[in-house]
């Protein structure tokens, strides 16, 4: 276990301790989607029973022969089958009943909305897909999506779907060079952009700093533009490489085919942040991931035919993928997705929001929760907040406070909180509560899924007894799981499916108390969970250490009380550098630059060496109790204990950082 999961273990102790337990009401239990409690037993006697039986939630042009096949660590589901994912997303919708019921519900940023049908966002996907194709997107090309959060970003996504070209969506928060290395990585033949983004009133110029990733994207051809922000921007096109989407996707055709894709085909790619310093393509295919979005989605959040759905992700995220765009509108149901920030123009905009809209289900993340504690109860209780029904965190271990500040204060004691654990990698949501089933306790994600297995061992590989931390990891296939990482497979099965033989290691700790529940620990390797956001210590090390006075960095996340862990770095400079002071915000912004703002450090400590072993590997352990004012561990296997000793001394005078 890592030391960053040493105070949460303390308080989760305390709290199991306590042992506070949330009984579903009864009637909530009757019309929950889940009302059955044998629907565990069933899948797990079954599990390709089970999920073939959720598999008739799509739609199949041709139905699949084989449910699972499974040669560890390498998986294929409902192989056989054919389908198209934007087809089970939007176009049977706009051929039912639903046409004219809300796909997507936009809110802007002040002043800007607007919503999409099932029929109008057909039309729109087509037209987009038309679009892509005169462009020379091929079935199998990859297409780089760059987008603020608007329309045209789900709209990008479906378009691709249709078509059979698996998209790449990079977050808009990442800088040139991460948009630069992530084309690349996936030799995308088109890139989506638009000419800014707005954040809490000021534009995010997106073409500008893709413009600077394409000066070394050779497989990129054609550029199609959002126009987001208009005269503003002042984006330049690139005569003959950049398209206006208004010129080109609004004068395309609103009909398409869609093209019929095999079970196994690939839907998307994401990057992730690993262990190392290069991001990781996870490669998702596309029935068993629809079949796991939509499945999921229906039972835990216990969606109704007329519910407004919010999840507040960012859809440069997987959890912005499963569920706002894939999973929900799957289910036919209406997703709302919101462009600007939690406190413009003021800190009640969530909660203006669920009362604008008649919010039913709202799927948030602890990070979040926390700000929204420190801001205190007046903001939301000033909104009517009675349409809320079921509550969601997802992203990083939610604190026992946190999970009862947004059951009393948000869900007003009536809405089940469902503290969803997943990841990229699992494409959708593992272990989580089933709202009007199970019993819950407050920082606990609860149980596994329905036909999920999990095991928590330890070192060796043994299962580990009720109460003792150990590694998560996953012991059954399940058909939402990534295939593989993308041009790289020796990695999938190096980094996922080598420490246990036959096993998926998820990099999180847990333990698991006598009732079978699971409680998360956070990662217990070297990636950070910052707001929510995964970034690994080694992508920030590399930022530094790019930058000409940096000789060696060492980077920790350290314990945060509102975004979970904060980016603390160690740095030793080069003897020529200049005075050290200057260079801290120099510094923070050099890896802002060179990754996204996400990622900037929020301390940097210079020191003249950092602490290591005999065989040279930074005691990364030793910089978090440093950073965290406790007690230094074990130093006896330093090669030099006086450095840790003067760095602590040294931390101890200067105190803060800045
Ligand atoms: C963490 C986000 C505790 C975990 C969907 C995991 C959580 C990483 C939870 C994946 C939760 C996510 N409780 N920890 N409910 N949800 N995590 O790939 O450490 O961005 O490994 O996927 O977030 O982050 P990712």
């Amino acid at each position: 276990m890592t030391t960053s999961s040493t105070n949460h273990t303390e308080r989760l102790e305390a709290l199991l301790k306590e042992g506070r337990v949330l009984k579903p009401s009864e009637e909530f239990r009757r019309q929950a989607n889940a009302g059955d409690p044998a629907i565990y037993e069933r899948a797990a006697k079954d599990p390709e029973a089970f999920w073939a039986e959720e598999a008739k939630r799509l739609d199949w042009f041709e139905p699949w022969k084989k449910v699972l096949e499974w040669t560890v660590p390498w998986a294929k589901w409902f192989t056989g089958g054919k389908l198209n994912a934007a087809y089970n997303c939007v176009d049977r919708h706009a051929a039912s009943s639903r046409r004219n019921k809300a796909a997507l519900i936009w809110e802007g940023e002040p002043g800007d909305s607007r919503v999409l049908t099932f029929g109008m966002l057909e039309r729109e996907v087509n037209r987009c897909a038309n679009a892509l194709k005169s462009l020379g997107v091929r079935r199998g090309d990859r297409v780089a999506i760059y987008l603020g959060m608007t329309p045209e970003l789900p709209i990008a996504l479906l378009a691709c779907a249709k078509i059979g070209a698996p998209h790449s969506v990079v977050f808009g928060g990442f800088s040139a060079e991460s948009l630069r290395e992530r084309i690349n990585d996936a030799k995308a033949k088109v890139l989506i952009t638009a000419d800014g983004a707005w954040r809490r009133g000021s534009v995010v110029p997106l073409k500008a700093s893709a413009d600077l990733a394409l000066e070394g994207t050779p497989t990129i051809e054609h550029v199609l533009v959002v126009e987001r922000i208009g005269q503003a921007a002042n984006a330049a096109m690139k005569p003959g490489r950049d398209v206006r989407w208004r010129e080109l996707v609004d004068s395309s055709s609103p009909f398409c085919e869609p093209e019929p894709m095999d079970a196994e085909d690939m839907l998307y790619i994401l990057y992730t942040s690993g262990t190392t310093g290069k991001p990781k393509g996870v490669v998702h295919t596309t029935a068993g991931y629809l079949v796991g979005v939509a499945a999921t989605h229906h039972y835990i959040f216990d969606v109704k035919e007329n519910d407004v759905y919010w999840c507040t992700a960012d859809i440069g995220w997987v959890t912005g993928h499963s569920y706002i765009v894939y999973g929900p509108l799957a289910n036919g149901t209406t997703s709302l997705m919101y462009e600007g920030s939690p406190d413009f123009p003021d800190r009640g905009r969530f909660w203006s929001i669920v009362e604008k809209y008649g919010v039913n289900i709202l799927y948030t993340a602890p990070t979040a929760i926390r700000t929204f504690m420190r801001w205190g109860t007046d903001w939301p209780a000033k909104h009517d907040l009675s349409s809320l029904r079921v509550l969601g965190t997802v992203g990083e271990p939610i604190n026992p406070e946190a999970w009862m500040w947004y059951n009393e204060n948000i869900g007003r004691g009536r809405c089940p909180v469902v503290d969803t654990w997943w990841q990229t990698e699992t494409g959708m949501i593992l272990i989580t509560p089933l709202p009007g089933l199970t019993a819950t306790k407050p920082g606990s994600a609860t149980k596994p899924f329905p036909g999920i297995a999990a095991e928590v061992l330890d070192e060796k590989g043994q299962p580990v007894g009720p109460g003792a931390g150990g590694y998560l990891t996953l012991t059954r296939p399940w058909p939402a799981m990534f295939r593989t990482i993308y041009g790289d497979p020796d990695r999938y099965v190096e980094q996922y499916w080598s420490s246990y033989s036959g096993k998926y290691f998820t990099g999180d700790g847990a333990k698991v108390d006598e009732d079978g529940y699971f409680w998360l620990l956070g990662r217990v390797d070297d990636v950070m969970n910052v707001a929510g956001h995964r970034i690994s210590t080694y992508e920030v090390e590399s930022a530094l250490v790019d930058h000409p006075f940096v000789a060696e960095a060492a980077v920790i996340g350290r314990k945060d009380d509102v975004k979970g862990q904060a980016i603390a770095a160690f740095v030793t400079l080069k003897e020529s550098s200049p005075s050290a002071d200057t260079l801290k915000q120099e510094l923070k912004q050099h890896v802002a630059q060179k990754i996204g703002p996400i990622a900037r450090p929020d301390d940097i400590y210079f020191t003249s060496e950092l602490p290591k072993t005999r065989s040279a590997k930074i005691m990364r352990r030793l910089l978090r109790d440093i950073a965290e004012g406790r007690v230094l561990g074990d130093t006896t296997t330093l090669a030099d204990p006086a450095v840790i000793s003067k760095l602590k001394r040294q931390y101890e005078e200067k105190g803060n950082s800045e």
